[in-house]
């Protein structure tokens, strides 16, 4: 007899998907995966759209992320409009990225992971929440929510909005900053500083408990990709994509927006509504890598701002090349927040983050635009094409998750191997499989969009719950 563990749903992550474990008869895990469980479809339903209409539609594919999307979005016009953005306009959008990359990253160390990592694997799961942490841990539940009100409040400051804001646009931005709003932002950061030193300090406490989810929580060698700027620091808004091998080689450097599309192919699995992105010139499963925070530490040499870059300098102490294990990504996470407050605090001082010519104009000047960016999660490309009156004919979105699909499915694999044994698991054992997705901090709503050649499948399932019928399309 054969038997099929399922987590369903996978717990703190955003979106729909749940974990099967297959077991052969002797008890033994046999395979694994994560399945993506929703679809969303916006690739097709933007189809007819006016193209400046992309940012603030694709935005609304998300509520956490949808920052990434307007920026990507914003690129890809700007392809098609064959212009460039005003130097100001190009300052606050890279301060409105970090601003959600912060958030993001908040919400992902202290909401989702912090119960696991600071409260255990094994803690009850009925207190193993954001509540949980700050009745255990009442300073570091406080840091967390600081931390996230940052960002978010800088999100809003810049763009008048939380969520959605519609500031970002074709050309620009709509507003210039204002000096009040500045020294608001300014006024902010020492706060923000102490939070991410306390969230930093908190991790570095406890990882050393870690030592066997640290062995088997996606711990492999693979490639890693994400934008670098041509002085080897970080970035997350212009520069161009390095692509590295597992022992930190360079495969390829240097990819554009444009070049993306014709490198980077799309798979498809018939267990998941998210597709698996790879390097085509390695194929697929080969050319796959991972990104977001780990890959992004892994590629960079330096961060390019002092205090992330002495933590940079201690994260590449913990392998003498690439970082393998996905467990890893909480810590890079919290360096990478630290970077974005000193990022912030650096173009505030821009003598030209107050101009006010900050949009350019333009029409329709090529029929297909692509524009990638940094999202908290990994690299996000939009690629449009459009006919004569830019109304929308095609639209491609590959998405972080989908980079990083097969080494969170590789990595529930390995994780069920160490803690599923003879048969036998336990609720501690299970959540830290479900842990190995949290450590890439998936982002569901954003990865499910393509219509026509994905499976879907349909399980018909009686009174008594016995499945009478499934069919897979
Ligand atoms: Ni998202
Ligand atoms: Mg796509």
């Amino acid at each position: 007899m054969t038997q099929t563990i399922t987590i369903d749903p996978v717990t703190r992550l955003e979106g729909h998907g749940k974990i099967t474990i297959q077991l052969n008869a002797k008890g033994e895990v046999e395979d694994a995966h994560f399945h993506v469980t929703q679809v969303r479809g916006f690739e097709r339903f933007t189809e007819g759209r006016p193209f400046y209409e992309m940012p603030s539609i694709t935005a609304r594919i998300c509520g956490i992320c949808p920052v990434s999307h307007l920026l990507a979005s914003a690129k890809a016009c700007e392809a098609i409009m064959s212009v460039r953005i005003p130097h100001t306009a190009a300052q606050l959008r890279r301060m409105l990225n970090l601003a959600q990359m912060i958030q993001s990253h908040a919400l992902s160390f202290f909401h989702l992971s912090s119960p696991d990592l600071l409260l255990g694997m094994e803690s009850d799961p009925a207190q193993r929440h954001i509540f949980g942490v700050a009745a255990a841990r009442p300073e570091l539940g406080r840091a967390g929510i600081g931390l996230r009100r940052f960002g978010q409040h800088v999100i809003e400051l810049l763009g008048t909005k939380r969520i959605h804001t519609g500031w970002v646009i074709p050309g620009g931005v709509t507003e210039p900053l204002s000096a009040g709003k500045r020294d608001q932002i300014l006024a902010m950061l020492p706060e923000a500083y102490a939070n991410v030193s306390l969230a930093l300090a908190a991790y570095k406490q406890i990882a050393d408990r870690f030592q066997q989810e640290i062995s088997v929580f996606a711990n492999f060698p693979s490639n890693y990709m994400g934008l670098i700027n041509e002085d080897e620091t970080i970035e997350f808004s212009d520069g161009a994509l390095r692509l590295i091998g597992p022992k930190g080689d360079i495969i390829e450097d240097g990819i554009t927006a444009q070049h993306f599309t014709e490198v980077i192919g799309e798979a498809v699995e018939n267990y998941s509504y998210t597709k698996f992105v790879y390097y085509k010139p390695l194929g697929y499963p080969d050319g796959s890598y991972r990104v977001g925070p780990l890959a992004r530490l892994n590629i960079v040499k330096t961060m390019g701002t002092p205090k992330a870059d002495q933590e940079l300098a201690e994260f590449k102490q913990l392998a003498a090349g690439p970082v393998e294990s996905s467990f890893f990504y909480h810590h890079a996470r919290l360096v990478e927040a630290l970077y974005g407050i000193e990022k912030i605090e650096h173009i505030l001082a821009d003598p030209q983050i107050l101009d006010k010519h900050v949009r350019a104009t333009a029409g329709v000047n090529r029929l297909e635009g692509a524009g990638q960016i940094e999202a908290p999660r990994g690299t996000l490309s939009h690629h449009y094409k459009v006919d004569e009156n830019g109304l929308i004919t095609w639209a491609n979105l590959v998405v972080a998750t989908g980079h990083n699909n097969n080494a969170m499915n590789k990595g529930v694999l390995q994780a069920a191997k160490c803690y599923v044994k003879d048969g036998k698991f336990t609720e501690g054992a299970l959540n830290r499989v479900e842990a190995v997705i949290r450590t890439f901090d998936p982002c569901l709503s954003c990865s499910t969009h393509a219509f026509g050649q994905m499976p879907l499948a349909m399980t018909l399932v009686s009174a008594d719950g016995e499945v009478v019928d499934r069919v897979i399309r």
